[in-house]
């Protein structure tokens, strides 16, 4: 059933706001922050940042643990637009949200079944839980360097060999990745179901396209657990306001509320939270959803245009997600990046092969020529294809050999990368962007893992370090 369009322009809690911050509600505001709207911003200038909006959580407006307030109802609303049992907002980012999930899902010991192009938040999530991760390794496109979502038939293989060496609580799938490539998730999330497994859906790149769609979001509509998504990623909010989703019984509501009083600030700020509800109001609006589809149908006549002058766009499912393959113009992608920024063309994600651009919901009219021109330049100044590059050499199932939360506090040294077999990680090697960690803490390092990671190192400069830290 495509999800019920918003016609009201003001959600709760924009609504709440002039009643709190109107004309003489500030002189005998005696609370924190200490800035007291504004009043006592430092230097005495309150300009340039929303400082009478900073308000605490006072009982009109209340915070995503209250009962009351315009958070809490604003809240209820975005649960019933999106067909979720409870959502709540969170002003630390996807991370913060997908630590919350997976501390509600697993309990301390607990294992997790984990994508191996996982983001960092979802390891420290482990770490910070006590959890045990095994990882999958979905399918890798050698040509291009990057991850692709698991299949079905994998997830079907993998379940059975992950459940054979003891109880799983949780499975976490990513979709889309960061490039915008979506998985059958409904397909996915019903093996897991049917092996008693709730599933937590990574979506923090996701859910604007099925909106202009008319659809449901993809990962809610999947039936999963828990669903993260970013709105500072997919809407147009600001940097850190994100979504939790919960539905069905598999994870208790009361184990998610605990887990993000543990996490989340007790002090939640009221501009992100406005931002984020505002974001949300925007998009499930009937003239929001009208820009959204505009902008996504823009979007697929600009990569056909970059297509028709012969650039290499890789598909993806996100129309606003634009993946340069960097190899066929015979460059690596950290070195077009490079080349691209000197020019004044900035891009969100260098990899190994392929450059990410990000159209977000700004106009895509007028970029066409510019950018055209931009990457045929890149294409003219290219050397020779560099080669592909193959698969991390890991298994497609691994389990550290120590919990990452032991591994990552025990005592360890640096020791140069060429002579780190068969020693066990400490610490994480993670280039960022995109953040995935490529070595875990408690993984054993074989030979073949050292051979790849100095390819890589040649590669991707600066982002492999020469060392990396192992257990003591
Ligand atoms: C797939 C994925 N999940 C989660 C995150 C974390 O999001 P945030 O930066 O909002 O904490 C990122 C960030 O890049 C990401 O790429």
């Amino acid at each position: 059933m495509p999800p019920a369009a918003s016609s009201e322009p003001l959600w709760p809690l924009a609504r709440s706001l002039p009643a709190l911050t109107g004309r003489g509600q500030d002189r005998l505001a005696l609370h924190l922050p200490a800035h007291r709207r504004g009043r006592g911003a430092p230097g005495g200038d309150p300009r340039g940042l929303p400082w009478h909006l900073d308000l605490p959580e006072l009982p009109a407006i209340g915070g995503p643990l209250e009962a009351d307030g315009a958070v809490a109802a604003s809240q209820r609303r975005l649960a019933a637009c999106v067909g979720a049992a409870h959502s709540w907002y969170g002003v630390n980012g996807a991370s913060g949200l997908l630590q919350a999930a997976l501390l509600a899902a697993v309990p301390p010991g607990g294992r997790v079944l984990l994508p191996r192009n996982l983001h960092r938040s979802l390891l420290h999530g482990c770490v910070l839980g006590q959890l045990r991760p095994v990882l999958y390794s979905p399918p890798f496109d050698t040509a291009t360097g990057l991850w692709l979502p698991p299949t079905a038939a994998q997830l079907e293989a993998w379940l059975p060999r992950v459940l054979a060496s003891g109880p799983l609580d949780l499975l976490v799938l990513l979709s889309p990745t960061y490039q915008g490539r979506a998985a059958a998730l409904a397909d996915l999330v019903a093996l897991a179901h049917a092996a008693s497994v709730p599933v937590l859906v990574d979506e923090a790149h996701g859910g604007h396209f099925d909106l202009a769609a008319d659809l449901p979001p993809a990962a809610l509509a999947s039936g999963a657990d828990l669903v993260v998504q970013s709105l500072a990623k997919s809407l147009g909010s600001l940097a850190q306001t994100a979504v939790l989703h919960h539905q069905g019984a598999r994870i208790a509501v009361e184990a998610v509320e605990r887990s993000l009083g543990w996490l989340q600030t007790s002090s939640p700020s009221l501009p992100l939270l406005l931002a984020a509800e505002r974001s949300i109001a925007w998009a499930w609006g009937a003239a929001g959803r009208r820009r959204l589809g505009r902008r996504l149908g823009q979007a697929g006549r600009l990569a056909t245009a970059l297509r028709d002058r012969g650039l290499p766009l890789l598909p993806s499912d996100d129309p606003l997600r634009l993946v340069l393959a960097t190899a066929p113009l015979g460059w690596d992608g950290p070195a077009a990046d490079a080349w691209l920024l000197e020019r004044g063309v900035i891009a969100e994600c260098p990899e190994v092969l392929s450059l990410t651009f990000c159209l977000g919901l700004g106009p895509v009219r007028g970029l066409a020529r510019p950018l055209g021109r931009a990457l045929a330049a890149l294409a003219m100044a290219g050397g020779a294809a560099p080669p592909a590059l193959a698969p991390l050499p890991h298994p497609d199932l691994a389990e550290p050999e120590l919990a990452p939360g032991l591994a990552w506090r025990a005592p360890s040294r640096p020791l140069p990368l060429a002579e780190a077999e068969g020693e066990v990680v400490a610490e994480p090697l993670c280039p960022y962007p995109p953040g995935i960690p490529l070595l875990l803490p408690g993984e054993r390092i074989g030979g073949a893992t050292v051979a790849w990671l100095q390819d890589l190192q040649r590669r991707w400069h600066g982002q492999i370090a020469d060392t990396v830290r192992v257990l003591a």
